[in-house]
């Protein structure tokens, strides 16, 4: 596996010290609240797992699981959701936690549909921002590091469900596409 590592673009320390930083934003800035905090399955699961431990306010954590992407490294433009919160969003203050943003299609038809079901607030982290490819206006309220536009794997991310379980995140050897 780390075989197919071209290069390391965040070490395991830099994007716990970056995660730290965000819990203590988002801990902050909700001070008195109770969140609701939604992992987007699957990238975001170890991303979710380490903010969730430095936000210092109480929060609910709920999972939703949307398809973009089939093992392609470009998204079909499709969004549905293939799971579903368990949790009722209505009149509660929603926080996103996303992996990566890309074109942002996933994002705003997440965000469409918690505003739709009357969510008090719906704000959004994302470990992850290539801005360079977005194709609909959408920014994060919390960003962990601004990326150029390369397929990054680990830390959550995948290639065909590969890489997930890299602590750090890497770009791939390019004959790992092709094969
Ligand atoms: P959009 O285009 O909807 O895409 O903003 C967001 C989703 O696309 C996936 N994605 C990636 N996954 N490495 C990955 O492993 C990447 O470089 C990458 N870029 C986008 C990801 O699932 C994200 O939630
Ligand atoms: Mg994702």
């Amino acid at each position: 596996m780390l075989n197919d590592i071209q290069e390391t673009l965040y070490t395991e320390e830099q994007i716990q010290a970056k995660v730290r930083e965000l819990g203590a934003a988002i801990s902050r800035d909700y001070e008195g609240r109770n969140p609701l905090v939604i992992c987007v399955l699957k990238g975001a699961f170890i991303f979710m797992a380490d903010l969730a431990k430095n936000i210092t306010v109480p929060i609910a954590l709920d999972f939703m699981a949307v398809s973009s992407y089939g093992n392609s490294t470009r998204s079909s433009g499709e969004v549905r959701i293939v799971k579903d919160l368990d949790t009722s969003v209505e009149g509660r203050d929603v926080i996103i936690v996303e992996d990566i943003i890309d074109s942002g299609l996933t994002l705003s038809y997440i965000i469409d549909v918690l505003e739709r079901r009357n969510a008090l607030s719906v704000h959004v982290v994302a470990l992850f921002d290539k801005p360079g490819r977005r194709t609909v206006d959408l920014n994060a309220d919390y960003t962990g590091f601004v990326i150029p536009d390369a397929f990054v794997v680990g830390y959550g991310l995948d290639y065909a469900e590969k890489y997930r379980n890299l602590p750090f995140v890497g770009v791939l050897k390019p004959e790992i596409y092709s094969s």
